[in-house]
């Protein structure tokens, strides 16, 4: 049954224990560098997590997000807060030594953000491998693929769409903002601070004290790289927690509250604010579909030797 399993081909042609033969190692060495990068730095999972979220939408998930250069996705300002290329580039360079050539940056980034949500206490996901990693990287394709903060719930729905994606998805992938966190430009147009410095909630789908303790983290004048945890109550756990915070409107982005103020989503949000083991249940099919949107087999891409840069 286990081999039955392993070898089965998914409908992105991608398979289960691609590496059992050529690099058998591979996913334990993906965790390693995960954990021990972790270890010394607990905003790891959330950058993993991101990066994978933001090279799966642009030109599908195929490591184009690494690349440096100009005009590369890296680029655009959408991604200027991108981080953890560290822990992969290190969990390249382990793999170059004992498997050169062999394993795809497409499969580091995709086994290092699922090792992510498992590390936080998510569920364990079995995901195929086989990615290529990707020879286009245009900073002119962030815009239209990646979601602003400022989105109704149609043009997200209408981008998720594009990618094969639900509404229902939607709402599941959005829970990936139980870890990590923001910097405060991202939200702070959803209240402000008058020249006399009283407070005006601008957002009233922001719950008011939340609001107020949010303009003392991020008082006016702080340094740009301030950031706010995501989930204010367990930012360290991957756990249903995001789902009960909307409940009480403490979704800290304004795409965040959308999910909660329309009646499409709404009831999804409910259920998974009241059963942790449904929304893990539903996470799996959705990373599992965000995990092969767009995947390049065989010519249409290549394994890179450096994770930031094509072989060229
Ligand atoms: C659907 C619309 C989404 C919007 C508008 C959105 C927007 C954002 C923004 C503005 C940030 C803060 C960035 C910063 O200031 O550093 C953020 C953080 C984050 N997002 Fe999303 N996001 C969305 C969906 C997703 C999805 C689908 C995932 C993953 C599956 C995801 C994973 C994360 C994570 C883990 C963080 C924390 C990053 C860190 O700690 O550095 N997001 N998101």
């Amino acid at each position: 049954m286990f081999s039955v399993v392993c070898f089965t081909r998914s409908s992105s042609g991608l398979s289960f224990d691609f590496y059992a033969v050529s690099c058998p190692s591979a996913e334990i060495m993906v965790k390693n560098s995960v954990r021990s990068a972790s270890s010394t730095d607990p905003t790891i999972p959330g950058k993993l997590l991101r990066l994978f979220f933001h090279d799966c939408f642009v030109e599908g998930c195929d490591a184009s997000i690494l690349l440096q250069g100009n005009d590369t996705e890296r680029s655009d300002p959408a991604n200027k807060s991108l981080g953890a290329f560290s822990v992969i580039d290190s969990a390249k360079r382990v793999l170059e030594i004992f498997c050169p050539g062999v394993v795809s940056c497409a499969d580091i980034l995709a086994l290092a953000a699922r090792d992510a949500v498992e590390l936080t206490g998510g569920p364990n996901i079995q995901i195929p491998t086989g990615r290529r990693d990707g020879r286009v990287s245009l900073a002119a394709n962030v815009r239209p693929n990646i979601i602003d903060t400022s989105f109704t719930l149609n043009q997200m729905a209408n981008i998720f769409s594009a990618k094969g994606l639900s509404m229902d998805d939607l709402v599941t992938l959005s829970g990936a903002h139980t870890i990590g966190s923001a910097h405060c430009r991202s939200f702070s147009d959803r209240f402000k601070l008058d020249s006399n410095g009283k407070f005006n909630l601008i957002d009233s789908s922001l719950d008011k004290e939340y609001a107020a303790e949010l303009t003392r983290m991020c008082p006016a004048g702080a340094s740009a790289s301030v950031t706010v945890n995501n989930d204010p109550n367990t930012p360290l756990l991957f756990d249903n927690e995001y789902y009960k915070e909307l409940l009480v409107h403490k979704g800290l982005f304004q795409s965040d509250s959308a999910l909660l103020n329309d009646e499409r989503t709404k009831n999804i949000v409910l259920d998974f604010a009241n059963n942790q083991e449904f929304f893990f249940e539903s996470w799996i099919q959705s990373f599992l579909k965000l995990s092969s949107i767009g995947v390049k087999r065989n010519d249409e891409g290549e394994i890179r030797q450096l994770c930031s840069m094509t072989n060229g």
